[in-house]
């Protein structure tokens, strides 16, 4: 339960980050919200690569070798140590409930020896605040479109950053359908990155697949139906699983995953009458993705906000940045903070 508390007012407010809501063991040194001091992270992209995708127990296993360490780090590169930190921020929802447990005991047992306070954050919310990393100006109103491998949602975000949910996937996730797909076709993982890069040497012209939900008149997705489609087509025609063939049938994939988000996302912010979109999560490091909708944008009259491909994925630095304004706040935590996998905001 998030409790309000009276802050300190200081010129400079330091910020630990700890992010661990999925196979990432990340954190970071933010000063004032938005100027990184440190942003460490540890893959754990190796290790589940021979498994296809990401294997809970491993994940936390791997978490809890890598935390102590992480955090180290992220203080030693800011020249920081504990003492000079004001508040401990710290993903507590949603993810995997055994990697969300270590990075939150951590932040309880740093808070609780060193009373430093604590702050739980919604990890969505927090891929949303990774925009203001390089952008500190951003006000509401906008929309926000998020775009991982657990979730794709829009938001409507007022001009107090209050944020409704419009929209969601109602079965797999974009990021979800592109390790599916990579893992389908042996291309590895995490699938996003790899189809992203062998699509620029397809055609994505070359093999029809269908738009789902472009047209349903909600800004709801499904991203299910569009693997089966290609699933189906290639079972159909086993030609297009020889070697030659990949690019040109990962680039038609991606191109509907990229038509379907920009048309929806574009669309309901017309209709929404907003003028400003932010994007964010492990996709929106998406090159065709960012192409189009910077494209799209501009002949709409939208301003799109896309982060560097490094803020795009998980990270501490957008969990100190969010910690930061909560801090502001006064919206502090208890030891007594849970995690959850729930996404509600
Ligand atoms: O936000 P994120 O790092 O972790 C979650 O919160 O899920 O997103 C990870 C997802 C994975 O599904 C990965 O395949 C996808 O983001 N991804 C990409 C790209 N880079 C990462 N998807 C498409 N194109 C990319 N370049
Ligand atoms: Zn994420």
């Amino acid at each position: 339960m998030s409790k309000q508390l009276r802050t300190q007012k200081k010129d400079n407010i330091y910020v630990l980050g700890i992010e661990t809501s999925c196979d990432d063991t990340c954190a970071a040194i933010v000063r004032n919200g938005t100027e990184i001091l440190s942003n460490v992270v540890s893959l754990q992209n190796e290790i589940h690569r021979k498994y296809g995708g990401i294997v809970p127990e491993v994940a936390s296993r791997r978490h809890i070798e890598m935390i102590d360490i992480v955090i180290r780090e992220a203080l030693e590169k800011a020249g920081k140590s504990l003492k000079e930190i004001d508040a401990i921020s710290v993903t507590n929802r949603p993810g995997l409930i055994g990697s969300l447990l270590v990075g939150v005991g951590a932040a309880k047992a740093i808070s609780y020896a060193k009373d430093i306070p604590l702050i739980a954050v919604n990890h969505l919310e927090a891929h949303l605040y990774s925009n203001l990393l390089e952008n500190p100006g951003i006000k509401g109103d906008f929309l926000g479109l998020i775009v991982s491998g657990g979730h794709s949602s829009l938001y409507l975000v007022d001009d107090g950053w209050n944020i409704s949910e419009i929209g969601h996937t109602v079965d797999d996730a974009a990021g979800e359908a592109f390790d599916k797909i990579a893992r389908y076709l042996g291309l590895g993982y995490p699938g996003g990155p790899i189809i992203d890069k062998l699509s620029r040497e397809g055609n994505e012209q070359s093999i029809d697949l269908p738009r789902p939900m472009i047209d349903s008149g909600d800004f709801n997705f499904s991203f299910s139906g569009l693997k089966t489609a290609l699933i189906y087509r290639t079972k159909k025609n086993s030609e297009l699983l020889e070697e030659s063939n990949t690019p040109d049938l990962v680039a038609s994939f991606q191109k509907a995953v990229v038509d379907v988000l920009v048309h929806k996302t574009i669309s309901a912010a017309k209709e929404t009458g907003v003028d400003r979109i932010l994007v964010s999560g492990g996709v929106a490091a998406n090159s065709r993705l960012r192409e189009e909708l910077l494209k799209k944008g501009e002949e709409n009259n939208i301003r799109i906000y896309i982060p560097s491909l490094y803020l795009c994925m998980d990270n501490a630095a957008m969990v100190g940045c969010l910690g930061y304004f909560k801090y502001l706040r006064g919206l502090l935590d208890d030891l007594d903070v849970d995690v959850s996998s729930r996404s509600d905001l």
